[in-house]
């Protein structure tokens, strides 16, 4: 463990990050389900502008605006927010200097167009800000640049972000290498600064989803020295869609190797009343096979994953498409492995 990797119990901003395609959203949603598990408040902010935390709870669009979305056991609650860097800066730009009107003229003109397109820095900067505010804001605090008022307990027991690919996160979250060449001093420097204290504190810690596959694992790994480097905490590995194993060891090696006892599948399967018991055996033993082979290839690809010293999840792969009902389960499996 990197002296700057932190255990669970202190963590209050989850980022969710994986190769594209992995489950990032899926599980970002599952771990927030869970969190809130026990009567939490869990905040899930989406900063892709893809609507795939709506779709994925059934619900209509987000708007830039927190709302409750799913009730978690014992009374918890999850909100979500569907940030975009354009409504971050509005409200930027309101809280610090009440410019809201003249925010939306500026909108109007498409500077902020402008301004987010030419400083890619910038536009990150205010989606992780929505995010660390999120994180400090205290109940009954008047929200002025979120800064810490004291007082009343957080607002959220824990924000998590479905956050951008493997590729891009150590980018996005170093927050203060982007803006370093926009902003020396002045507001956005201060702004810049506050929000990496957060990212940089024990508060927060960078989860990958990967599954069991070359490429995404590759990307965890490759990643994982990236955000360290950036100085960033490394939460959890969460290996999405894994195959449920049916078969003992010695069957499964067996079974790769194309030494199936097709002998007892035939008649297990006449015992069971089934005609053609021969053609059914020859299909199963190429399906069993199969399974084997991706058994043995996945286990050679866990085993490098045995390397990243950092606390292993697993999820299964379900059967049907993923819903309200699937990501409970999903939350489940997190909360037994101790999440
Ligand atoms: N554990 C799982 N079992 C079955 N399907 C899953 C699981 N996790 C994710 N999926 C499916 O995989 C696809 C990609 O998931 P998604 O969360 O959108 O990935 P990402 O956000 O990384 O692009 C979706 O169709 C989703 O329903
Ligand atoms: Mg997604």
């Amino acid at each position: 463990m990197s002296a700057r990797d932190r255990d669970g119990d202190t963590t209050r901003l989850h980022v969710v990050t994986g190769k594209g395609g992995t489950g990032k959203t899926t599980v970002a949603a599952s771990l927030a389900l869970a969190l809130a598990a026990g009567g939490g408040t869990v905040l899930l902010v989406e900063v892709e502008g893809r609507q795939g935390i709506a779709r994925l709870f059934g619900i209509r669009p987000l708007p830039y605006e927190e709302r409750p979305i799913a009730d978690a056991p014992g009374g918890g609650r999850v909100c979500a927010l569907a940030a975009d860097a354009e409504s971050a800066l509005l409200e930027y730009l309101e809280l610090f200097y009440g410019m809201r009107r003249a925010g939306q003229v500026l909108t109007r003109f498409g500077a902020v167009d402008f301004a987010t397109t030419i400083a890619p820095g910038m536009r990150d900067v205010l989606l992780t800000g929505k995010a660390t505010e999120a994180v400090r804001r205290r109940a009954g605090e008047r929200r002025r640049g979120g800064r810490d008022a004291g007082g009343g307990r957080p607002v959220y027991d824990a924000v998590v972000m479905d956050a951008p690919p493997t590729g891009r996160i150590a980018q996005f979250l170093n927050v203060n290498a982007e803006v370093a060449g926009l902003a020396r001093a002045g507001p956005v420097r201060n702004h810049a600064d506050t929000v990496m204290a957060t990212l940089r504190s024990a508060q927060t810690a960078v989860h990958f989803v990967t599954v069991l596959e070359e490429m995404p694992v590759q990307e965890t790994v490759d990643g994982i020295g990236e955000i360290r480097a950036a100085g960033l905490n490394v939460g959890s590995v969460l290996v999405n869609m894994v195959h449920p194993g049916f078969f003992d060891e010695p069957v499964l090696e067996d079974a790769a190797e194309g030494a199936v006892d097709t002998g007892a599948l035939v008649r297990g399967l006449k015992a069971a009343g089934l005609a053609d018991a021969e053609h059914t055996a020859r299909g199963l033993a190429a399906e069993m096979g199969g399974h084997a082979q991706r058994a043995r290839a996945e286990a050679g690809i866990r085993a490098r994953l045995d390397g990243v010293d950092r606390p292993r999840l697993e999820l299964p792969l379900l059967d049907r498409g993923v819903g309200p009902d699937e990501l409970r389960v999903l939350a489940e499996h997190l909360g037994e492995q101790g999440l």
